[in-house]
């Protein structure tokens, strides 16, 4: 076999050889990245819909009501959302998983509730508190500009504002 065959066709078995891997790479590298922004949840919840003053205009600590006091802001009761979709949209197929979860006359009932995906949790070390940020007036909006967004925990997001409202910054106040 001539020289240059034998080499195009290493080069072809080499390509037939990474391509994979590099096709491997590429969805590994986006499913990686993209997850800690849109994880998989158990419903199509929408916060726009919810927030929405034409829609349900349901203020954000009615929702997450941790928000205002405790540590973390957490996730609604089930039957929260039941409160409305026994009668909103009650037979609509993108619900069908609450009322598994919180409906006992459905025939789908299982009473298992509802397990929403937390997107990105801050590390163990740092110490982070709701109450003590919403009680000195912080609206939800300016850490959560919107809420679908990745939650803000860069260090320096914390510092910036800790600077300009002249909170101390010694490392053990958020570090333990
Ligand atoms: C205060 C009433 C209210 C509560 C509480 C409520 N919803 Fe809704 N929900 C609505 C309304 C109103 C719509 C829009 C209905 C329409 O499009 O006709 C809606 C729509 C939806 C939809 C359809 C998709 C969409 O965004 O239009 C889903 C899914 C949904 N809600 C899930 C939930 C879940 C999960 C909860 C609890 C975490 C919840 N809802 C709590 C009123 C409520
Ligand atoms: C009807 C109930 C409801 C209301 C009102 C609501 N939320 Fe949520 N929120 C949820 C549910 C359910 C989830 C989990 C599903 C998701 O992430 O979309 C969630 C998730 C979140 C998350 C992401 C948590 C994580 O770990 O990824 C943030 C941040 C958040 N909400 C902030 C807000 C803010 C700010 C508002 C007001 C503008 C608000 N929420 C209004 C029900 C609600
Ligand atoms: C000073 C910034 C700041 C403010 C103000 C703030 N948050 Fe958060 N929020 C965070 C940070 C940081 C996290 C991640 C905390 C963690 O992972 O421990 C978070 C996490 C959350 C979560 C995820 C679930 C959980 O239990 O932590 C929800 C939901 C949420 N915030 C809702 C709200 C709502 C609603 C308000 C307004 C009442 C609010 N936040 C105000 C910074 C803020
Ligand atoms: C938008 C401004 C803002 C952001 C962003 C912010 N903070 Fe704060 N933080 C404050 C203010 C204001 C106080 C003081 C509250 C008071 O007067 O009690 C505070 C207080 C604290 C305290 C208590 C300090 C003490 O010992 O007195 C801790 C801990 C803290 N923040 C951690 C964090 C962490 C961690 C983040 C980032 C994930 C963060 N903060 C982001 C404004 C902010
Ligand atoms: C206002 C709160 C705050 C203060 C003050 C603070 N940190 Fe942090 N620090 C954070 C947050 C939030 C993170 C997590 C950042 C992330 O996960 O992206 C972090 C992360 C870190 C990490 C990275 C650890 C890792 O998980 O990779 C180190 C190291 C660190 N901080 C050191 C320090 C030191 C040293 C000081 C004092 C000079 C300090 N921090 C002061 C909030 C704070």
């Amino acid at each position: 076999m001539p020289a240059k065959a034998t080499k195009s066709r290493a080069t072809t078995i080499a390509l037939y050889l990474t391509l994979p891997l590099v096709l491997l790479g590429g969805v590994y590298y986006y499913g990686y990245r993209e997850r800690p922004h849109r994880p998989v949840q158990p419903l199509p919840f929408s916060h726009a819909t919810h927030t929405d003053t034409d829609k349900a205009a349901i203020p954000c600590a009615a929702c997450h009501r941790g928000a205002e006091h405790a540590s973390g802001a957490g996730m609604p009761a089930d039957s929260t959302c039941m409160q409305c979709h026994l009668h909103v949209l009650p037979a609509d197929a993108r619900l069908a998983p609450l009322h598994a979860a919180a409906n006992p006359h459905s025939s789908a009932y299982t009473g298992e509730p509802l397990r929403w995906v937390r997107s990105a949790p801050l590390p163990a070390h740092v110490h982070f508190h709701h109450g003590q940020h919403t009680r000195a007036g912080i609206a939800c909006a300016r850490c959560h500009p919107t809420p679908d967004a990745q939650l803000p925990h860069s260090m320096s997001s914390c510092l910036d504002c800790h600077r300009k409202e002249a909170v101390p910054t010694d490392c053990s106040r958020c570090h333990h």
